[in-house]
């Protein structure tokens, strides 16, 4: 049994040897689980969705770019925050597989929104371009970038409680945050789409791409805690962990501001600002508990109905991460 942590630093010549008995059993499970869900975006037949899409409206219209302008450039922000930030600190060969296996799907979405783009000509570059013309989306990706370019090129180190806290926080903002609640908003707008009899088959590749995300959702709250127990002294430290509970309080705001631009006053496919409030405040608070922290907003159900249907529910852990037990912080 390797003698490293979680985080830190290794040699390439280190850990390149499975064991039976692997120290972190719950990556060796997450890589079979995302193994498992590996799909590819030719096997759907997104161009029969062309009627739909020239039949939206200018606010549909305006809604669905902005979602796959989104998505197709956050996909490749979350390799690079992999690539980039955690893998060089990562140690352990179970947890390397899951993460690059996460990689790999990221591929698969980044490929699967290509088709999007290319199956109704969208114009490629003002719908990449939708993240850094929006102010809202643009400071959705950024909080990502700023906590992730504070670890990159060795400038966290990861021995440290300082540094450790900085990687802690990196996960938290781009595989919590981002995958886990930025993106799980994002899905509703799709679902929405779907409910109103429109879309269905993007919509069908955007269920599986939500799939692979409640996946990276665990990976990332397994390396949270993780490295939460096997550091003490940095759960110790009571303003870090109010710290984290704030970021995602902030990152509500965030969306709720975001969600505002689009749906305030009026409603898209059927869905409601205050609807979508509710429901990334539901979220929220499903996040908070993975984590073992308390929930904020106490709001009692998923307020969208249409994500209550059997079928989206099969569509696994959609609300709950619950293949595993978690500790308390
Ligand atoms: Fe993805
Ligand atoms: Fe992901």
């Amino acid at each position: 049994m390797s003698q490293f942590k979680f985080i830190g630093k290794t040699s390439v010549r280190d850990n390149i040897r499975l064991s039976e008995n692997p120290k972190y059993p719950v990556f060796k499970e997450l890589y079979v689980k995302q193994k498992k869900a590996v799909w590819f975006p030719e096997e759907l037949n997104i161009q029969q969705d062309i009627l739909d899409y020239k039949s939206l409206t200018p606010t549909e219209r305006e809604l669905f770019e902005s979602a796959v302008g989104y998505f197709a450039s956050s996909e490749l922000l979350v390799q690079n925050v992999l690539g980039n930030g955690f893998f060089p600190v990562l140690t352990d060969p179970y947890a390397k597989m899951s993460f690059s296996t996460q990689m790999f799907m990221e591929n698969i979405h980044s490929d699967f929104f290509e088709i999007v783009l290319n199956s109704f000509e969208m114009d490629r570059k003002r719908v990449y371009n939708i993240t850094l013309e929006d102010k809202l989306l643009k400071e959705k990706q950024e909080i990502i970038i700023r906590a992730v370019d504070r670890i990159t090129y060795g400038k966290a180190d990861p021995d440290t409680p300082e540094g450790k806290k900085q990687i802690l926080t990196a996960i938290l903002l781009n595989n919590i945050i981002q995958e886990g609640m930025f993106f799980y908003s994002a899905f509703a707008h799709f679902f929405a789409m779907k409910d109103t009899g429109k879309m269905k088959n993007v919509v069908s590749g955007v269920e599986l791409v939500l799939i692979d995300e409640s996946l990276h959702l665990q990976n990332g709250i397994e390396a949270i805690i993780t490295i939460a127990e096997e550091n003490p002294e940095i759960v110790d430290d009571d303003k870090f962990i109010d710290n984290i509970a704030e970021t995602i309080i902030d990152a509500v705001e965030l969306e709720l501001n975001y969600l505002k631009s689009k749906f305030g006053g009026t409603t898209i496919f059927g869905v409601s600002y205050k609807e979508l409030e509710l429901y990334m405040k539901y979220i929220a608070d499903r996040r908070l508990e993975e984590l073992g922290l308390e929930p904020q907003f106490n709001i009692p159900e998923n307020p969208l109905k249409f994500l209550q249907k059997e079928d989206v529910k099969k569509l696994t852990n959609f609300f709950e991460v619950s293949s595993t037990e978690y500790t308390n912080f």
